[in-house]
């Protein structure tokens, strides 16, 4: 059995389900959130993976209509607010990734609030990308490095696959399975540095409707793929 140590999941398709429907896209996103929260429970209680990043919200999406940004930041906010108790008792660790300076403060108070009352969690480590880019977080990454340079702390010549990985956003092990949901065969700007080497896995189903089962068939996939990281076998 192939060991799954980190999966990332791409939520897509919350428009597309809420329009066949004849619903708005923020009845969309809004099962797209509860969606969310079954399989970040259930990953948690089978103790399925031990690293789960979800991209929930791109540095892009902050070019779509100001209603949408909105419904969907007041969404993270209740959503933040409310699960810290469940979130201790279920030993969850929350980590965010994305540039805190585009969000608004409220919401930056509760994710920093989360992330403080979870952080000695020792369960599945839950990695919220939220106003992510990838390039943005290669960006923020080598002016750490170069800040490190300019401070004497560290050599140029210190700098490899290494040192770039630790200063990223979190230290966080490679992306082993990618899941993208509503059948988009592109990464849109996920963890660039982390996946690649990752199993893609792009089911046509809309994130709404991607549920335990639906999950279950992705890893049971993944048990199945033959990873040979460039070697010979
Ligand atoms: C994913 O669903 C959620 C976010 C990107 C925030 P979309 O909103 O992208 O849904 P589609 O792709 O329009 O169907
Ligand atoms: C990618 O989905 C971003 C997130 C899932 C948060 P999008 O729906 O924004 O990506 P594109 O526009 O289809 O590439
Ligand atoms: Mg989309």
């Amino acid at each position: 059995m192939t060991k799954l140590n980190h999966l990332g999941i791409i939520v897509d398709g919350n428009g597309r389900w809420a329009k066949e429907r004849g619903l708005s896209r923020s009845e969309g996103h809004k099962a797209g959130a509860e969606a969310l929260k079954n399989i970040i429970l259930y990953l948690s209680r089978e103790k399925l993976v031990k690293f789960l990043s979800l991209y929930v919200f791109s540095t892009e999406n902050f070019g779509r209509p100001a209603e949408e940004v909105n419904y969907l930041m007041d969404l993270f906010l209740k959503w933040f607010t409310t699960v810290k108790k469940e979130y201790r008792k279920e030993n969850i660790k929350i980590y965010f990734s994305g540039r805190k300076e585009y969000l608004k403060p409220n919401i930056v108070k509760a994710m920093d609030t989360l992330e403080e009352e979870t952080k000695n969690n020792t369960g599945l480590v839950v990695n919220f990308c939220l106003g992510y880019g990838g390039r943005a977080e290669i960006v923020d990454a080598t002016k750490k490095i170069v800040k490190k340079v300019q401070n004497n702390e560290i050599t140029i010549d210190d700098i490899d696959e290494k040192l770039f990985a630790k200063n990223l956003y979190h230290e966080l092990p490679d992306v082993d399975f990618l899941i993208r949901t509503s059948g988009e065969n592109r990464i849109s700007n996920f963890m660039l540095w982390q996946i690649s080497y990752a199993e893609f896995y792009i089911p046509k189903v809309y994130f709404p409707d991607f549920d335990i089962k639906e999950l279950d068939k992705a890893l049971l996939e993944y048990e199945n793929r033959d990873r040979r990281f460039g070697k010979v076998k």
